[in-house]
C-alpha cells in the first residue's frame, strides 16, 4: 500500500502510554503524540482542512499565495500543503520563536516576515497585522488566519476526535490539551463529548495569557496579559475557535514546569517533544492524581523537541533562566532527605527465611531488599523473583535467603546525581545503595526517584 503524496499521511498519530513519569498516579494516562505527522506537529491536520475547504469555496485558486500568521507550526504544516499543491507561501512570526523554527519555513520553500512579540494584536507591526495587509496587498491570496477560521477546530471534530475515541475503544474518561487558537482542545472535545457527554476536557493555559479568567468568567482582562516564554499557548486575544461549553477545567502551568517536564518525558520515556507538550504533562499529571484507576486520561502533545534544541534542550540557556536548578543539582542525598525519615534501611540477612523477608517487604510495601552481612552488603531480593520461585516449588519458603539472594545493587555515593541514577534503576535493578561516609548505608528506589522528580 503507497500514500499518494506526503499530504494522505497526516493523521493515525499513535496513542503512547507514559509509565515512568506516571507510575504514582492510578488513572492511564496515555499521549497522543503529533510529531508522527509529516510536518512534525498536530497544525498539519488544520493546514490541510483549511486549504481544502478554501479550495472548495473557490477562495484558493491554482497558482495562488497563502498568507498567515503562525508560531511556526501552522506555517510548516501549510508549507508542505503548499508544496504538494504549488502554492506560494508568505509566515509572518514573532521574534520570540525559535530559530529551528523560522530555518525549517524557508527550507520548504517559504517567505518568513519575523514581527515583534511583545506588542498588541491590532499594532500594525503585529504579527497579525502584517499579514492581514499583505492579504489585502497581494493578488489571488489566501489568509487562512488559523486563529477565527473554524475550518481549524472542524478538522479535529473530524480526525483528532475520532481517532482517540477508536484508539481507546471509547474508553477515554478524560481529555487535555494546551490552548492557543484553541481548535484542537474544542474540535477534539466536542467530538469525545457527542460520543460521551461525561468525558471532562481540560484546558492547559500559560502564565501571561487571558484564555484561563475568560473560560471561567467570561470577563477579557487584558490585566492577565503579559510576556511569556513558552510558545503555541497561551493567548493575548479570544480567537473564534474558542468554544468555552466544551471545557470543563483549566490549568496555568509555567514557562519553567512546562520546559521541566518536556526534558523529562524525553528522559525518562524517551518522546522528545516541544515545550507546550511539557506544559500540557505537567497539568494532566496535576489533574490526575485525584482521579482513579479507572479512569484513563488522553493528553495531546503537538510537536516535536528539535524545534526547541537552543532553548530547553540546551541546559546554558535553562540555567541562564534559572530553570534547571532543581533538576540538575539534586543528589542522592536531596532523594534521602526528601524521604524525611522514612529512609530507615529494612534489610534481610542471608539465614533469614524467604517467608521472613516476603512479609518483610509485604509489611512496609516494599518489592525489594538488601542482604547484609555483618554490615555489609553481601546481596539483595526481590519480590517479583522470590515469588516466582516459590511458585514453582512452594517448599522453598522455609529456605533461607542466602539460596535465593542475588547481587547486590549498585552502589552510589551521597554527591551522585539523581540523572545518573535514574540510568542505574531498571526493570531489573530496582535500587541502587547509597554508601556514606559513615559506612551507614541508605537504599534509593524507582518510586524514591520519581517522587523527588515530581514534587
Ligand atoms: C507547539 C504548539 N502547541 C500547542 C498549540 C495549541 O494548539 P491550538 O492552536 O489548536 O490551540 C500550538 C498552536 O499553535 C502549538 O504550535
Amino acid at each position: 500500500m503507497w500514500h499518494h503524496d506526503i499530504l494522505s499521511t497526516i493523521g493515525k498519530t499513535p496513542l503512547i502510554r507514559l509509565n515512568r513519569v506516571t507510575s504514582h498516579l492510578r488513572a492511564t494516562v496515555l499521549a497522543k503524540v503529533e510529531y508522527f505527522n509529516p510536518g512534525n506537529s498536530v497544525k498539519d491536520r488544520i493546514a490541510l482542512k483549511m486549504v481544502e475547504d478554501a479550495e472548495k469555496k473557490g477562495i484558493l485558486k491554482p497558482g495562488g499565495t497563502i498568507i498567515e500568521c503562525t508560531s511556526g507550526n501552522t506555517g510548516m504544516g501549510l508549507a508542505l500543503v503548499a508544496a504538494v499543491k504549488g502554492y506560494r507561501c508568505i509566515f509572518t512570526i514573532t521574534d520570540k520563536q525559535s530559530k529551528e523554527k523560522i530555518d525549517i519555513l524557508k527550507a520548504i520553500g517559504a517567505e518568513v516576515i519575523i514581527c515583534p512579540t511583545n506588542v498588541p494584536p491590532e499594532d500594525p507591526q503585529s504579527y497579525y497585522s502584517v499579514a492581514r495587509r499583505l492579504s489585502q496587498e497581494i493578488p489571488n491570496s489566501f489568509f487562512p488566519f488559523q486563529y477565527d477560521n473554524l475550518s481549524n477546530t472542524q478538522a479535529h471534530y473530524e480526525t483528532t476526535g475520532p481517532e482517540i475515541w477508536e484508539q481507546t475503544e471509547g474508553k477515554v474518561t478524560h481529555f487535555v490539551a494546551g490552548m492557543g487558537t484553541c481548535g484542537t482542545i474544542c474540535g477534539t472535545s466536542r467530538y469525545l463529548k457527542h460520543q460521551n457527554p461525561k468525558i471532562k476536557t481540560i484546558g492547559i493555559d500559560t502564565e501571561g495569557s487571558l484564555l484561563k479568567k475568560y473560560i471561567e468568567t467570561g470577563e477579557i482582562d487584558m490585566s492577565e496579559v503579559g510576556p511569556y516564554l513558552l510558545e503555541g499557548i497561551g493567548e493575548d486575544f479570544i480567537p473564534a475557535n474558542l468554544d468555552v461549553s466544551v471545557i470543563d477545567y483549566v490549568i496555568k502551568v509555567s514557562d519553567k514546569d512546562a520546559a521541566l517536564m518536556a526534558r523529562k518525558l524525553a528522559r525518562l520515556e524517551g518522546l522528545f517533544v516541544g515545550w507546550s507538550c511539557g506544559a500540557a504533562v505537567h497539568g494532566a499529571l496535576e489533574y490526575a492524581r485525584s482521579l482513579s484507576a479507572n479512569d484513563i486520561v488522553v493528553v495531546l502533545l503537538p510537536d516535536h523537541g528539535s524545534r526547541y534544541l537552543a532553548k530547553i534542550y540546551n541546559d546554558t540557556w535553562m540555567q541562564d533562566h534559572n530553570f534547571l536548578e532543581q533538576e540538575s543539582l539534586s543528589t542522592a542525598e536531596d532523594v534521602i532527605r526528601s524521604k524525611n525519615g522514612k529512609n530507615r534501611l529494612l534489610y534481610v540477612t542471608k539465614k533469614d527465611s524467604l517467608t521472613h523477608a516476603i512479609s518483610l517487604m509485604r509489611e512496609n510495601s516494599i518489592s525489594q531488599l538488601p542482604v547484609i552481612e555483618n554490615g555489609q552488603i553481601v546481596g539483595s531480593v526481590n519480590e517479583s523473583r522470590l515469588l516466582n520461585m516459590l511458585i514453582d516449588d512452594p517448599s522453598l519458603k522455609d529456605c533461607s535467603v542466602e539460596q535465593a539472594m542475588e547481587d547486590p545493587f549498585p552502589f552510589v555515593l551521597p554527591t551522585t546525581r539523581i540523572d545518573v541514577i535514574s540510568k542505574m534503576i531498571t526493570s531489573e535493578t530496582p535500587a541502587v545503595i547509597v554508601q556514606n561516609p559513615d559506612h551507614t548505608y541508605d537504599i534509593i528506589t524507582k518510586s524514591d526517584l520519581i517522587n523527588i522528580l515530581i514534587h
